[in-house]
């Protein structure tokens, strides 16, 4: 079978890893891609958000391409791996074309596109999550912060924003600027014009990933990603810097009550909603002394979680694919290892803000025992160089989390790249 993944991230450099141990695969495709992609999948030139473009791709790559008598493989699945094509709904008109695809539909994907539908579901289901108030017009939302007087608190655009339309405000000055720049300067575009505001909730964050085929909720090892730039959690938010998974404080008391309260609850409110969720769900929770509580949804593999969960998968993706796609996967077995994994994420300096790409990246031939995943990179005159603003994720596998961790540490110490900015700190309160 061939199979098409659409994207260019760490995340799907990891996905395609894991599907080419499939024995049933013949042929990986991606678009984009990138240089790591590239020595795995063959790479095409079509954006992920061109929908048009990436249907004209799937049909060529179903065409009878073989010899006489020798008919090539048709195209078995696509794969849409990020949030943007998923929630313009490149899954529904792939389908419409008569292609089989793993991620949900449009109507399912608002859950990750639209924070304001995503709070009110919750409320409609009983779902634990912060408090919160939508608002379009500025003088009320900042009438509505000085009534409530809570500081800090969070303010976010209601769509899509590459990770930054949130902004937690420590003072009311701060949450005006952030209403202002969402609601009145459009800073965000049309992904701030609605925004919402809410409590601010205290404790350890985990990403829970899950396999689901709009019945079924099959969840993967618990993980935590570091989202901002720098050690100790300072500087800006980003789209990940380096995950642990496998996390100790993510008990299974507190997996059987999120089990009861969220996971399941979801999965049956978005079908009885008629959004069927098919694919893999994300739920960013709030480990709080009150309970999980859910800090958001996301309707797609977590970029970098995916990098250190999937090398911990034992069985084929392949076959979960299908599963999910045949609303069959109550009947299989998922295994994941019990090891830990650690992913290190190394950016460009100057990252989430603005950075200098086109560097040679040295020193990869020497590392072993590792998995090498590409984010930002691009082969130049036949060499490595930067391309983007995380470049690399490293990720390390052990029996227990301190081994991976310098492990991964130990690999990245040997790549360089000008400008090369990682966090030193990563899984360090999981070590507590
Ligand atoms: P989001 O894009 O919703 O994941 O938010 C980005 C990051 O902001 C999250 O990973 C949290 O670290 C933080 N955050 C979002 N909402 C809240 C909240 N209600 N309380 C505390 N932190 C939050
Ligand atoms: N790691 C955060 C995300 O994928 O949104």
């Amino acid at each position: 079978m061939k199979i098409l993944v659409i994207g260019s991230g760490g995340r799907e450099h990891a996905i395609i890893t894991s599907l080419k141990k499939s024995p049933k695969i013949t042929e990986i495709h991606s678009t984009p891609g990138n240089a790591g992609i590239a020595e795995t999948a063959t790479c095409h030139n079509v954006k992920a958000t061109d929908i048009d473009g990436i249907i004209k791709l799937a049909k060529e790559l179903n065409i009878d391409s073989g010899e006489a008598g020798m008919r090539a493989e048709a195209l078995g699945i696509v794969f849409v791996a990020p949030d943007d094509p998923l929630v313009l709904g490149m899954v529904d008109e792939l389908n419409k074309a008569g292609f089989k695809t793993m991620g949900p539909r449009k109507n399912a994907a608002i859950l990750e596109g639209s924070k304001v539908f995503s709070k009110s579901f919750m409320k409609r289901h009983n779902i634990p999550t912060a408090a919160y108030k939508a608002f379009t017009d500025p003088e009320k939302a900042i009438t509505y912060i000085k009534s409530q007087s809570s500081y800090p608190t969070v303010i976010k655009c209601d769509g899509l924003a590459l990770g930054k339309g949130v902004i937690i405000a420590n003072n009311l000055i701060e949450a005006e600027a952030a209403v202002n720049s969402m609601l009145l300067d459009n800073k965000f575009g049309d992904s701030g014009k609605e925004i919402v505001i809410e409590e601010y909730l205290d404790g350890m964050e985990v990403t829970v990933l899950a396999f689901t085929d709009g019945i079924t909720v099959k969840t993967m090892p618990a993980s935590t990603d570091h989202k901002r730039a720098l050690d100790n959690d300072e500087g800006l938010n980003t789209g990940g810097m380096g995950v642990v998974a496998n996390v100790p404080y993510y008990t299974d008391e507190i997996a059987s009550e999120c089990m009861e309260k969220i996971f399941l609850p979801t999965i049956r409110g978005m079908a009885q909603e008629n959004r069927p969720f098919k694919g893999c769900i994300y739920f960013g929770l709030m480990l709080t002394s009150k309970g999980a509580k859910v800090i958001e949804y996301n309707c797609r593999f977590g970029d970098p979680e995916t990098q250190a969960i999937l090398p911990l998968l034992e069985t084929d993706l392949l076959d979960i694919i299908e599963a999910i796609w045949e609303e069959r996967l109550a009947d299989l077995e998922i295994t994941f290892s019990d090891e830990k994994s650690a992913c290190v994420v190394m950016a460009s300096g100057g990252y989430p803000e603005k950075y200098e790409t086109g560097y040679k990246i040295t020193g990869l031939d020497e590392i072993t025992d590792v998995y090498i995943y590409h984010a930002g990179t691009k082969t130049e005159n036949g060499e490595l160089v930067t391309a983007g603003g995380r470049v690399l994720g490293i990720t390390a596998v052990a029996d227990d989390l301190k081994t991976a961790l310098d492990k991964a540490y130990e690999a990245v110490e040997k790549i360089q790249f000008k400008n090369a900015h990682y966090r030193t700190d990563i899984g360090r309160k999981a070590l507590l």
